[in-house]
């Protein structure tokens, strides 16, 4: 297919190096700014604009990859007929795009994507939407080439698998920042954690996540309890935290 991306942060250059390297042609990249837009298209050997007003016609899909309160300003910039159009976002219906074409769907990556040179240790789960039947056909066409893994969903599915993936990805993570940011504070390496944590989360292949719970909280171990929470007592962003998971965990 031949694609134009609109936007050149994580998402766009993520999924514009797997299009590219599936073997579809990117045309054009559009972006607010013109120096990202040309870092992108650059790579990705293409066209580039900063300029909405001449946005390539020929492409048979049209990718917007911008954040989400940027979405909103879409259809004050772009009219694009009868092209089929998808968005990234998590939380944004596909309706978003009704204004911009008469074809349009999503294309959802349920993964957390940085633009710099990770390598990718699995296939991007892609959730797919589109508004009418022929729609979802062209991007299920579309997605199964750049991944084998690839699930319909439609805006109310989407939105609330968007809300766990906060949970298990953005909160974690959180927890991660503050616990490196606590180890370097008391001289502890936090990389001598990096074990447990992949083992963790290794473990819900095989396991539901609430049978690998382990910890003093599981235990009502009362005693560690205090002694983790008078450690904690200069660190009261982590102090609060521990608190609220302690409680929720010995009340579910
Ligand atoms: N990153 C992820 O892990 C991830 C995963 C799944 C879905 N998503 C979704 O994918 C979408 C893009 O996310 P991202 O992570 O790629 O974001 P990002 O790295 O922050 O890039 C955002 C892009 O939007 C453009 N932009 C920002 N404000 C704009 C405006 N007012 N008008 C026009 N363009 C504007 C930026 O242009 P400039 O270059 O000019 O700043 C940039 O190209 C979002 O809907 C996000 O929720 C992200």
């Amino acid at each position: 297919m031949k694609v134009v991306i609109v936007g050149a942060g994580n998402v766009a250059t993520v999924l514009g190096r797997l299009i590219r390297d599936n073997g579809h042609t990117i045309v054009q990249v559009v972006s607010r700014a013109a120096d990202n837009a040309a870092i992108l298209a650059k790579e990705l050997n293409c066209a580039f604009t900063d300029n909405s007003g001449i946005i390539d016609q020929s492409a048979d899909l049209y990718l917007i990859a911008v954040t989400d309160t940027a979405m909103s300003q879409l259809d004050e910039r772009y009219h694009l007929g009868d092209k089929l159009v998808v968005h990234t976002a998590g939380s944004v219906s596909k309706e978003a795009l009704k204004n911009i074409t008469n074809n349009y769907g999503v294309l959802y990556p349920l993964q957390s994507l940085r633009k710099q040179n990770m390598e990718l240790q699995q296939d991007i789960p892609l959730l797919i939407d589109g508004n009418t039947d022929a729609a979802l056909q062209t991007i299920r066409q579309f997605a199964v080439t750049i991944s084998s893994n690839v699930t319909p969903a439609d805006d109310d599915q989407r939105l609330k698998l968007h809300v766990a993936a906060v949970l298990v990805s953005n909160f974690t993570n959180h927890l991660y920042a503050l616990a490196a940011d606590y180890c370097d504070k008391e001289g502890a390496d936090f990389k001598l954690l990096l074990p447990l944590i992949e083992e963790t989360a290794l473990r819900l292949r095989h396991y539901p996540p609430h049978e690998m719970r382990t910890g003093p909280a599981v235990r009502k171990d009362i005693k560690t309890l205090q002694k983790h929470l008078n450690l904690l007592a200069r660190y009261p962003a982590i102090h609060n935290i521990y608190l609220k998971i302690t409680d929720s965990i010995m009340n579910n």
